[in-house]
């Protein structure tokens, strides 16, 4: 296949069955194929070897590819989980040209972030899904704390802190059949080295990078090992039901447990509320001004001082 035709399916978000016969290209394993081995060649930032060496990730080590310029490591990985990839599998870019964030918010992706999906397949119940973010939230805490950073928290349901400013989003999506879970594609996007005005609007002012928080030069192979490690330990407490251990370290490191704060529900509805707790599904308790509960299953908030 040309070089060109294939840039451009990485790059201008034409991954996609329907998107590859566009460009006559009917031969989706062999499209899978090459994609699979340009994630093996050499990249100059983020370096493959590095990471698999000493990798002590059994779930991963086999399946890592990482490449120069994708527009999404979300929709790349998805691309992979749809023609039958196996599952944990890591798909990690140097850069990304449409990233993604919550709310179908644009994720700025240049060079000096770690900015990575994995695809996974849990044998759970489709309830227990939305937990799991939670769960990479705490991986991604541990992972920053191993660099000797203090002050890491996150902040419902996964942006992680430090000393208050977002250093790292995760955006989860999964895809059910029936009552079942296909697959879900778990991506995290991390500050590694990145200069302020580098960022999205409104992170602009609020984002902080492991370089600025440790006072040193972080190198972002090492950060992907540690993070891969790191989600395997919590990834088995996940699969082994081991929930309320799960929910146990998100706790300790939440943000936002027991402040009060503007809660802005989808659709424009907000309103002042003080922050209880989550829930054994992951969902944010909060009382009202009135005194009535509620439940936020999805939406923002801002700390109110
Ligand atoms: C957020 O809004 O906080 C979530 C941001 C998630 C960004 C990551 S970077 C790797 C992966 N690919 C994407 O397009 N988005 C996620």
């Amino acid at each position: 296949m040309k070089n060109e035709i294939l840039n451009l399916l990485l790059k201008e978000n034409k991954i996609s069955k329907e998107a590859a016969e566009e460009f006559s290209i009917y031969d989706i394993d062999g499209l899978m194929n090459t994609i699979k081995n340009v994630g093996k060649e050499k990249t100059e930032h983020i370096q493959r070897d590095k990471i698999i060496d000493g990798l002590d990730s059994p779930l991963f080590k086999e399946n890592i590819y990482v490449y120069k310029e994708v527009m999404s490591t979300n929709t790349l990985a998805k691309f992979f989980a749809d023609q039958g990839q196996d599952e944990e599998t890591v798909v990690i870019s140097e850069k990304q040209t449409k990233g993604r964030g919550r709310s179908g918010k644009k994720w700025e992706s240049p060079l000096g972030g770690v900015w990575l999906t994995m695809i996974v397949k849990p044998r759970i119940d489709q309830t227990k899904a939305s937990l799991i973010t939670l769960a990479t939230g705490v991986a991604v805490a541990n992972t920053i704390k191993s660099f000797g950073i203090e002050n890491v928290e996150i902040k419902w349901p996964n942006d992680i802190l430090i000393d208050g400013k977002k250093v790292s989003g995760i955006l989860t999506e999964a895809v059910a059949k029936l009552n079942s879970i296909k697959y879900i594609v778990i991506g995290v996007g991390i500050d590694v080295s990145l200069e302020n005005n580098k960022m999205s609007g409104d992170l602009k002012e609020e984002a902080i990078s492991l370089n600025k928080a440790s006072g040193a030069k972080v190198d972002a192979n090492e950060v992907i090992k540690r993070f891969l490690k790191e989600f395997e330990i919590i990834f088995k407490m996940f699969e082994d039901e081991k929930y309320e251990e799960i929910l146990k370290e998100w706790r300790k490191d939440s943000y936002s447990i027991g402040k009060y704060a503007k809660i802005r529900q989808p659709f424009g509805n907000s309103f002042d509320a003080y922050i209880i707790g989550i829930n054994k599904e992951g969902t944010l308790i909060v009382e009202k001004a009135d005194g009535t509960l509620e439940k936020v299953i999805s939406g923002e908030f801002e700390i109110k001082d």
